[in-house]
C-alpha cells in the first residue's frame, strides 16, 4: 500500500484533528528509526506504514481496538503479516500480542512517547524547537500532567529497544523539530 492509499484509508476512519496529527507522528518517528537502523526502503515504508495506521479503528471503534482493524480493516487491504504484528503488539492488555520483533517494540516504544512529547510542546510557544530533554523527563515526573499518557508504557517501551530514555526522547525530539518546520506535523 503506497503512501497516497494509506492516507486516504486513515481519513476514511479518522476525522479527529489530535488523531490524525498522533497517526501521522509515529509514522515519521518510525520511519526516522527504520532510517537510523539502516532498514531498505521496502522495509523503511513498512514501519512508516505501522505507524501511521496502528490507531486507525480507535475513534470509530474504541472498545475492539486494535482488533478491529485486525479483523476487518487490514485484510482488505493485505497489510505485511510484521506490520499486522506489530499493531497488535502495540496493546498487549487487548490482544494478548507481545512485542517481540524490532518492528513491534520500536512502534511500542514510540507510541506512547509520541503523545507526551506532543503534549509538552503544546505549553511552549515554539513547540519542539528549543525542547530540552530535561523539561520532557520533568514533566514525566510530573503525574497530573497528560496524565492520560502510561508512564509504566514509556518505560517499557525504552527497555524494549534497548536505549536509554534521554536518547530516545532526544532522538524523537529532533525527528519532531524537523517533522514541524515541514508542517508535517502540529
Ligand atoms: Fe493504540
Ligand atoms: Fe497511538
Amino acid at each position: 500500500m503506497n503512501k497516497e492509499s494509506a492516507y486516504l484509508l486513515l481519513n476514511k476512519y479518522i476525522t479527529t484533528k489530535s488523531l490524525l496529527n498522533h497517526s501521522q507522528m509515529v509514522a515519521i518517528a518510525m520511519q526516522a528509526y527504520a532510517q537510523k537502523l539502516k532498514k531498505d526502503e521496502n522495509s523503511t515504508h513498512n514501519w512508516w506504514l505501522c505507524g501511521l495506521l496502528h490507531d486507525i479503528d480507535w475513534e470509530k471503534y474504541p472498545e475492539q481496538h486494535p482488533n478491529y482493524a485486525i479483523e476487518h480493516i487490514f485484510p482488505e487491504i493485505e497489510l505485511p503479516d510484521e506490520v499486522q504484528h506489530a499493531i497488535l503488539a502495540h496493546a498487549p492488555s487487548r490482544t494478548g500480542v507481545i512485542a517481540e520483533s524490532e518492528m513491534d517494540r520500536y512502534l511500542f516504544a514510540c507510541d506512547e512517547l509520541s503523545g507526551f512529547i506532543h503534549a509538552v510542546s503544546l505549553m511552549r510557544p515554539t513547540a519542539y524547537d528549543g525542547m530540552k530533554v530535561k523539561s520532557v523527563t520533568k514533566k514525566l515526573k510530573t503525574l497530573n500532567f497528560a496524565a492520560n499518557v502510561s508512564r509504566v508504557d514509556i518505560n517499557n517501551g525504552v527497555e524494549l529497544i534497548g536505549e536509554k530514555l534521554s536518547d530516545h526522547i532526544l532522538f524523537l525530539i529532533d525527528v519532531f523539530q524537523d517533522a514541524k518546520q515541514k508542517n508535517l506535523i502540529n
